[in-house]
């Protein structure tokens, strides 16, 4: 899996900044006015700098996106991009310029250059998130070297600091990334369960359940999905506990590593992006990752639910009646509504096991979210309007869109079967709903819970501002945010 660079951080050097070759990226407040690094960087180059601030295209950037200009070659970099950022502006502004400035700066080396050091931190965090490149499957010397990434500002000291955290989050979007980009013929349900494994030296507790024991569980919803594939079903669960003898949050995630539909069996157009229905999973095993790394005062139980949906012989059929954990029995009406059955039984196997404060899912659930939502804000649903609240804040800091839908009341009727206890379909009307009302049924009594549709946001065929095109790691952030808003003690417990 792809580690993201480290920014080297280092001190404000007028030698330094004539000699860089690749880009240098600064940042100009909305006002125009240049400050101390600026107007020595303008100098050196005959005023390029001052003179683009003076033109419609400066007053025309929206804060937090660069221009890139062609410098003169008094100075040996290729390009100066200037990005609009206002001295107090927030910090997503500095790292959505400083990902703007990786953008721009493409492979080629890049040197950011801020007065303060918060700013340079926060935007080296940006581009580190915009560098992510999923190339390892290009022969070499077809795919580009990504160049260095500096960092000037006073205090490098206190920007490489502040960056540590970034840093740790960073390296988890990034696994989350690469898990989901992999096709299932590279990280299957086994490949997946050994790379969660590898996460143990971090102090991470990895324990997995395989086949045998989830049936004697009465794992029969999750097992269901995964019977008509060669690769074996798993669950793992993965402790953090950073905190106290506190309860811990629970965050589970589907993991299907390819979704055919089963039986009720997908068209084929597009069928290769199912490779990224394990999209849920990724960003349990990316927020284990950052919250170990970081050393999280919080304790923290991810659960991953990982099969593989195909039709065979011996696949579930549409008919068919299975018998959950919970002990509730589903009519299986669509073999391709298989998330909810996977996360049936995961959802219940934490709260048996764990016990948990609150619980999240995240799951690729529905192609329904995405008429709705479209792939700007995953679907949220919730039993809990505080719960669902902060949950909803986090998102907004990190700038990750996300969007509350309805759950309960009367939708509860549309999944209701004439002859097993719930039918996992409720038909075309409120499609995400009614995936969200199933999940419910298998949430216990007074437990907060968000279910989190990612359907829309896990994968994007163009680029976005944070990533290249393909795996967003959306989620990773927000979650590890309402992990140290709202679960991490203060006290150094
Ligand atoms: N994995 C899909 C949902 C999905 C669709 C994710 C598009 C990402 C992009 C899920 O398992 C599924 O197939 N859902 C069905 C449910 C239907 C059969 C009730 C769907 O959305 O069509
Ligand atoms: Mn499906
Ligand atoms: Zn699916």
């Amino acid at each position: 899996m792809a580690k993201p660079t480290h920014p080297r951080f280092e001190a404000i050097s007028a030698e330094q900044l004539s000699a860089f070759e690749g880009a240098i990226a600064v940042t100009v407040g909305s006002d125009g006015a240049l400050g101390r690094v600026v107007r020595r960087l303008d100098r050196m180059s005959h005023g390029v700098i001052s003179r683009f601030v003076e033109t419609d295209l400066f007053t025309d950037l929206k804060p937090g996106t660069g221009h890139l200009i062609v410098p003169p070659p008094r100075i040996k970099a290729h390009a100066l991009i200037i990005c609009k950022l206002d001295r107090r502006s927030l910090p997503t502004d500095a790292r959505r310029a400083g990902a703007a400035a990786a953008g721009s700066a493409a492979e080629r080396s890049l040197l950011i250059v801020s007065n303060q050091y918060a700013t340079a931190a926060e935007m080296a965090f940006g581009a580190v998130l915009r560098r992510y490149r999923f190339d390892r499957h290009k022969s070499a010397g077809r795919k580009k070297d990504v160049g260095e990434l500096r960092v000037m500002s006073p205090s490098p000291e206190k920007a490489a600091t502040m960056y540590d955290d970034k840093g740790a989050a960073a390296a988890g979007v990034y696994l989350t990334r690469d898990l989901v980009n992999e096709p299932a013929n590279v990280v299957g349900t086994q490949a997946f369960t050994n790379q969660l494994q590898e996460m143990k030296p971090l102090g991470l507790g990895v324990s997995v359940l395989g086949e045998s024991e989830m049936q004697e569980l009465g794992m029969n919803a999750l097992l269901g999905v995964g019977q008509g594939s060669d690769s074996p079903s798993f669950l793992v669960a993965m402790e953090w506990n950073g905190g106290g003898d506190e309860k811990p949050l629970a965050v589970v995630g589907k993991g299907v590593v390819f979704d055919t539909g089963g039986i009720s069996i997908k068209p084929a157009a597009n069928m290769e992006e199912m490779t990224m229905d394990m999209g849920g999973a990724a960003v349990v095993a990316g927020l284990m990752h950052v919250l170990a790394s970081r050393n999280a005062r919080a304790n923290v139980v991810g659960v991953v639910g990982l099969v593989e949906n195909m039709p065979d012989g011996r696949a579930q059929r549409p008919g068919d009646i299975v018998r959950s954990m919970k002990g509730d029995t589903i009519e299986v009406i669509n073999t391709d509504a298989e998330g909810r059955l996977v996360l049936a039984d995961a959802l219940w196997y934490t709260q048996e096991k764990y016990a948990p404060e609150a619980i999240i899912d995240l799951a690729t659930l529905t192609g329904a979210i995405i008429i709705g939502l479209g792939h700007e804000a995953a679907g949220v649903f919730s039993n809990d309007d505080q719960f669902c609240e902060d949950f909803l804040k986090s998102a907004r800091l990190e700038q990750e869109g996300a969007w509350r839908m309805p759950v309960g009341g009367n939708y509860r009727k549309l999944i209701k079967s004439g002859k097993a206890d719930i039918k996992n379909v409720g038909g075309r009307p409120a499609g995400s709903v009614t995936a969200a009302q199933f999940l419910l049924n298998f949430i216990r009594e007074g437990t907060p819970w968000i279910h989190l549709d990612i359907a829309g946001v896990t994968s994007l065929k163009s680029r976005s501002d944070f990533a290249p095109r393909g795996a967003t790691g959306w989620g990773v952030l927000a979650l590890d945010r309402l992990v140290r808003d709202r679960f991490e003690s203060g006290d150094d417990a």
